[in-house]
């Protein structure tokens, strides 16, 4: 069975469901359509509502905004309902649309009516379990940096000849979830025809347990887990559910020319591929206005692995190349909640994992490293502003908190949260409030940054400027990424040479031929070979990388080859870092977490 595109009208506690299908289905199909449906509504997806001049629409995204529900023409100032992954249309200005798919709880099929005359009709009548009988709704925004592109649009909506023509209502939303209110009880809250209230949900959340499309079993990406199908994980579709921006050449380009110095090695090989607002803090930073970095670590081992050295590295190349201020956050809070670590154990490998963190080259005048358990009366006035902000709900569709997770889990996003915003450093910025924020992370950090975005407006904040890298992948393969709590999926930064050259000539997944023949035969593929795919992120040299890509690719060279060219890259690396590390003693920790002014 195929269907085009899903709409609910919600009358009540029944909703009628049109859809194009090209024969009447079984019902095992049916079955399988409500669970479909279910899963998006389990994945209570955020569903953001733009406001654009009506012909400015036209233009970016074409016939294709409208479905047969039409806009009225004397309407200039369309909404715009979007559904990562899943759906965008218009719809007048004034709709009222739930702020997240789950709005309107799960639905059972009650009745079914195929008329096969129709284009292939199919309408169906469910019952909706309205879990939540006054949803936030869907902020309206104008802004147009956070609006998706025409590709990811021409991709996902067919043209308006294939869509099926909804039960008549003005505002059809997508994918059966979002929480149409023509009349119906979904949107109490918000009768049809009026404006929507002052929004309280945020408009740039995804729950994390659900991590892309609900119809993506297979990847998951949030702060704790990270799993990928077979072909490892899709940054594109990340950055699709997420919500966030590509790195474009053009971006990369406005950082060299500002910077005057080559992009990072991270940056030129798309390693880092994805931001929100980076563009704009650029912009503002050439007109004069001022930033600071912000990132941070999980104290939960001894020492970093190499993934966690991704930020750090790229962190300490932007502190320089834009000769700005940092401060770096201990959250030895978080792993005490998480892991089944003692409080005072937590503490002293934030203390440890500090000297690792130094010995990446940060500037003692302009950095400051602190503790949660030391710093957090400081921060406590914006952390309570935060908790008041954010609802039990929304943490827990951004987090998928359950009933059963402690109490400390759900407030800790909100100490995440706090050092995005500048007031939180009143001693180290001088009591300036004006100063922006970037902050550097891999992916799996995003859904915390969500939610300070979207809280930021609502506290008169700035929202934080967002940069993420890619993961550095695990030994065993790109499925998932290197991770400190399975020690032989990482290589930390106090290996031996010895252990190094053990871990990547045992552990590391090749993507070569099974036998020297098949790989002189066949090439290797450098996309799932973990030696190659570590080469990208530690080989400086980019004429060598290619070469090996080419050689490798082609089977000129073996496997044993490129791990050798690998284990001497990374005992290089390891070994400087250990030496810089030797420098980095309990003084030097102290005086990197002292509360103090910094130099910008
Ligand atoms: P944590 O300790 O899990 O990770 C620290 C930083 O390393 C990134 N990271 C990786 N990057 C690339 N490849 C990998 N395999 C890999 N594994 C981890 C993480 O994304 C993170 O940037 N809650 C956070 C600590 C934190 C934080 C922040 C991080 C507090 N404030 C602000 C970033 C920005 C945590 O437990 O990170």
């Amino acid at each position: 069975m195929m269907f085009v595109t899903v709409y609910v009208a919600c009358e009540a506690v029944l909703a009628r469901i049109s859809l194009v299908v090209q024969v009447s289905p079984s019902i095992d199909e049916l079955a399988k359509l409500q669970d479909v449906v279910n899963d998006v509504v389990r994945s209570n997806l955020p569903i953001h509502l733009f406001s654009l001049d009506r012909s400015e629409a036209e233009e970016l995204y074409g016939a294709s905004i409208y479905d047969s529900a039409p806009v009225p023409s004397d309407i200039s100032q369309l909404g715009l309902v979007y559904i990562a992954g899943l759906e965008f249309n218009a719809v007048t200005p004034d709709a009222a649309i739930a702020a997240r798919t789950g709005a309107v709880g799960s639905i059972v099929i009650k009745k079914t009516k195929y008329n096969s005359k129709k284009r292939g009709w199919l309408d169906l009548t469910v019952s909706v379990a309205q879990s939540n009988a006054a949803p936030d709704l869907a902020q309206a925004v104008a802004d147009v940096a956070q609006l998706p592109t025409q590709e990811t649009i021409a991709a996902l909506n067919p043209t308006p000849a294939e869509k099926p023509v909804s039960a008549g209502h003005a505002t059809p939303t997508a994918a059966a979830a979002a929480a149409s209110s023509s009349g119906g009880s979904q949107s109490a809250s918000a009768p049809a025809g009026k404006a929507a209230p002052a929004p309280a949900a945020p408009t740039e959340v995804l729950p994390a347990a659900a991590a892309g499309s609900a119809a993506d079993k297979e990847q998951v990406v949030n702060p704790w887990d990270v799993e990928a199908g077979e072909d490892g994980v899709d940054y594109d579709k990340l950055i699709r559910d997420f919500g966030c921006s590509a790195i474009t050449p053009d971006l990369i380009n406005t950082v060299e020319s500002i910077t005057k110095r080559r992009a990072h090695r991270f940056l030129r090989r798309g390693l880092f591929f994805s931001h929100r607002d980076l563009g704009l803090l650029l912009e503002r930073y050439v007109r004069g206005e001022k930033f600071y970095l912000y990132t941070g670590r999980g104290p939960s081992s001894e020492s970093l692995h190499m993934g966690h050295l991704i930020p750090f590295q790229f962190t300490q190349y932007l502190q320089e190349a834009f000769d700005v201020p940092l401060v770096i956050q201990l959250t030895d809070d978080e792993k005490f909640l998480w892991k089944d670590l003692e409080l005072e154990e937590c503490y002293r490998l934030g203390k440890e994992n500090a000297k690792d963190i130094i010995a990446c080259g940060f500037k003692e005048n302009k950095t400051f490293i602190f503790s949660d358990l030391d710093y957090y009366g400081h921060m406590y006035r914006n952390i309570l502003s935060i908790q008041k902000a954010v609802t039990h709900n929304q943490v827990k569709g951004i987090f998928g908190f359950t009933g059963s997770d402690c109490i400390g889990k759900q407030a800790f996003p909100a100490t995440q949260a706090a050092p995005s915003f500048p007031s939180t450093f009143p001693v180290h910025f001088k009591g300036q409030t004006n100063l922006l924020c970037l902050i550097p992370q891999a992916i799996d950090q995003d859904p915390y940054f969500r939610m300070t975005r979207d809280v930021a407006p609502k506290l008169k904040f700035e929202k934080p400027a967002l940069i993420h890298s890619k993961f550095f992948p695990a030994l065993q393969g790109h499925k998932t990424k290197m991770s400190a709590s399975q020690a032989n999926s990482a290589i930390y930064v106090t290996d031996t040479a010895a252990s190094i050259k053990k871990k990547i000539n045992k552990f590391a997944f090749s993507g070569g031929g099974a036998t020297e023949e098949l790989q002189r035969e066949h090439g290797a593929n450098t996309e799932v070979d973990v030696a190659f795919q570590y080469l990208t992120f530690f080989l400086e040299d980019d004429k060598e990388l290619e070469e090996i890509r080419v050689d490798y690719s082609s089977g000129a060279m073996l496997t044993g080859e490129v791990k050798a060219r690998l284990i001497a890259v990374v005992q290089g690396l390891v070994a400087d870092h250990q030496e810089a590390r030797k420098l980095a003693t309990d003084e030097t920790v102290e005086r990197f977490m002292a509360i103090r002014e910094l130099d910008f």
